[in-house]
């Protein structure tokens, strides 16, 4: 099956088990991800806003221009990665998606990630880098290359993961924001590294 017969299976699937009615019922429609699906990039942030809402598309809000101002600088375009959330609908008000949300997604955004099979998983903020990497802070991890074995259902898959802090988190944080573009300048570099090993 070719990639994109699978990922249209796979938002059909989703709407099918409906794996948060809670959130389905409050939100406008299923945010299921945005670019390209040969992409060596997946971004993975926490859950559609407002405006992801509305559109149906991923990071379209002020975080997402900021996404896109931090790609422009690394000669990258959105139609050059893929992005996607860990939480397909909207919490309402824009809080924090909840534990069982998040479990209730992700092994929808496993087989996402296993369609894609990108060189290289970046997860923006901590409740993503979470998902994958559950022992680590984002205060220490940020920026850092980590090649994970990811147990899932009695399978294995190798990850790279390279955690960085939110883009909305950055935008109401000067510190946090220097942090986040510097490591988001070494991108091209850790993706060549592993394009060549
Ligand atoms: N924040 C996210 O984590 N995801 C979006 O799609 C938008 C804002």
């Amino acid at each position: 099956m070719e990639k994109e017969e699978e990922l249209n299976n796979l938002r059909l699937q989703i709407e099918r088990d409906n794996p948060s009615p809670e959130l389905k019922e409050q939100a406008t429609q299923l945010v299921f991800g945005d670019g390209s699906i040969d992409a060596d990039i997946l971004f993975i942030g926490e859950a559609p806003g407002k405006k992801e809402d509305i559109s149906g598309t991923p990071f379209v809000g002020r975080a997402g221009k900021f996404l896109n101002e931090m790609l422009e600088k690394i000669n990258l375009s959105r139609e050059d990665v893929y992005i996607t959330n860990i939480v397909k609908y909207r919490p309402l008000n824009n809080r924090d998606p909840l534990n069982n949300e998040k479990q209730a997604f992700l092994p929808y955004l496993i087989k996402q990630i296993n369609i894609i099979k990108p060189r290289l998983i970046i997860t923006l903020g901590r409740h993503s880098m979470n998902c994958f990497l559950p022992e680590h802070r984002i205060s220490e991890a940020h920026g850092k290359l980590t090649n994970t074995l990811y147990k899932y259902e009695d399978k294995e898959y190798e990850y790279n993961i390279l955690p960085l802090f939110h883009p909305a988190a950055a935008i109401y944080n000067q510190s946090l924001k220097g942090s986040l573009v510097e490591d988001f300048l070494t991108i091209p570099k850790i993706l060549s590294e592993l394009t060549t090993k």
